[in-house]
C-alpha cells in the first residue's frame, strides 16, 4: 500500500474516531474530563499507543529499575505508568492540563503515583538532558525538529517512537506489536558518540567521517591508507574494520580503546583525538 493511501486511511480512521467521540461527550460531560480519540492537541493531536506496543517499546529500549523515561506528549500517561510498573523513573510531558490531571489519576489506579512525574509544557521547551530512554507519539515533522536536541543527548540515550521517523538518521532496530494495522511499530535510536575527525593510534592515523551511527574513514599507516569498512556506532560502542583487522571498543570523549582482532589474535588498541 503506499503512503499516501496509508495516510488518507488513518485520517478517516481518527474522522470517525473523533465524530463518535464527539457524539458520546455531552454523556461524558456531567462525569468530568474524558479524552478523545483525535483531539485537538498543541502540536499533534491525541491518539493513544496500543498497550501492545507501549510494552514492545519499552521492550525495544530494555528499560529497567535504572532508566530515567521521559514520553513526549504523554497523553492519559499509560506509557509513563508502564515504565514506572518496570521501576524506572518516569516523567510525563503534556501541555493539555486536562490529561496531565488525568495521567495522574491514572497514575493512582495503577498504584505508582509515587514513582511517576506528570508536568504541564511543551515539549519542545523541555530539558531532556536527565533521560536514559526518551519515547514519544508525535509526528515525522515533530521528530525532525526535535532531532538535533536528540542527537547532542548523551550517547547512549535510546529514543523510541511509535511508527513515526526521524528521516534519514535511520532506526537501529524496530519491531511491531497490536492487532492493528497503523500505528504498530516501535522504532529505536540509540544516541551514537560523536567521533568525526582525526585520530591518533599506534596503528597510525584514523579520520573519520561520521553520518549519525554509520562511519567511514581511513586509517593511515605511513605512505598507506587503508579504507574503513563495517564502521558502526552502538550509542559509545564503536566498531570498524580496516585492513583485515576487526575494531571494537568504546568512546569516551576525546578518547577509544577497545581490542583488535587480526586473524586468529586478539590486541588491545586505543586511541586520541587529535582533530575534531
Ligand atoms: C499522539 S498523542 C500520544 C500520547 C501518548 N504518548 C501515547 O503514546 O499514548 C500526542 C500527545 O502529545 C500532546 N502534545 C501535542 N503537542 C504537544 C507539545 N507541544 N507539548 C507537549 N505535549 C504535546 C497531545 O496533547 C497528545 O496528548
Amino acid at each position: 500500500m503506499n503512503a499516501s493511501l496509508v495516510t488518507r486511511r488513518i485520517f478517516a480512521a481518527l474522522l470517525l474516531f473523533t465524530a463518535a467521540a464527539a457524539w458520546a461527550q455531552p454523556q461524558q460531560a456531567q462525569q468530568g474530563f474524558e479524552p478523545h480519540v483525535g483531539q485537538e492537541g498543541k502540536d499533534v493531536v491525541w491518539v493513544p499507543t496500543s498497550q501492545a506496543l507501549v510494552d514492545k517499546m519499552l521492550d525495544l529500549a530494555k528499560v529497567t529499575s535504572r532508566d530515567s523515561v521521559i514520553d513526549l506528549g504523554s497523553g492519559d500517561g499509560r506509557t509513563v505508568i508502564t515504565a514506572a510498573k518496570r521501576g524506572a523513573r518516569a516523567m510525563g510531558i503534556e501541555y493539555n492540563p486536562d490529561m496531565v490531571e488525568l495521567s495522574k489519576r491514572n497514575a493512582e489506579k495503577a498504584g505508582v503515583a509515587d514513582k511517576v512525574k506528570f508536568v504541564k509544557a511543551d515539549l519542545f521547551e523541555t530539558d531532556l538532558s536527565q533521560a536514559t530512554v526518551i519515547t514519544m507519539f508525535l509526528l515525522n515533522t515533530i521528530n525532525m525538529k526535535l532531532r538535533p536536541k536528540l542527537l547532542d543527548l548523551k550517547p547512549g540515550t535510546r529514543i523510541v517512537s511509535n511508527t513515526f521517523t526521524m528521516g534519514d538518521w535511520h532506526a537501529d532496530e524496530t519491531a511491531t506489536a497490536g492487532e492493528s494495522e497503523y500505528y504498530n511499530t516501535a522504532l529505536l535510536w540509540i544516541v551514537p558518540a560523536k567521533v568525526e575527525g582525526a585520530w591518533k593510534l599506534a596503528q597510525g592515523e584514523l579520520v573519520l567521517k561520521q553520518t549519525f551511527q554509520m562511519i567511514d574513514g581511513t586509517l593511515k599507516s605511513g605512505a598507506n591508507s587503508t579504507p574503513i569498512t563495517k564502521g558502526k556506532l552502538r550509542g559509545d560502542q564503536i566498531q570498524f574494520s580496516a585492513g583485515g583487522a576487526d575494531y571494537s571498543g568504546r568512546v569516551s570523549g576525546g578518547a577509544m580503546e577497545g581490542t583488535v582482532k587480526t586473524g586468529g589474535s586478539t590486541a588491545a588498541w586505543s586511541a586520541t583525538r587529535t582533530k575534531p
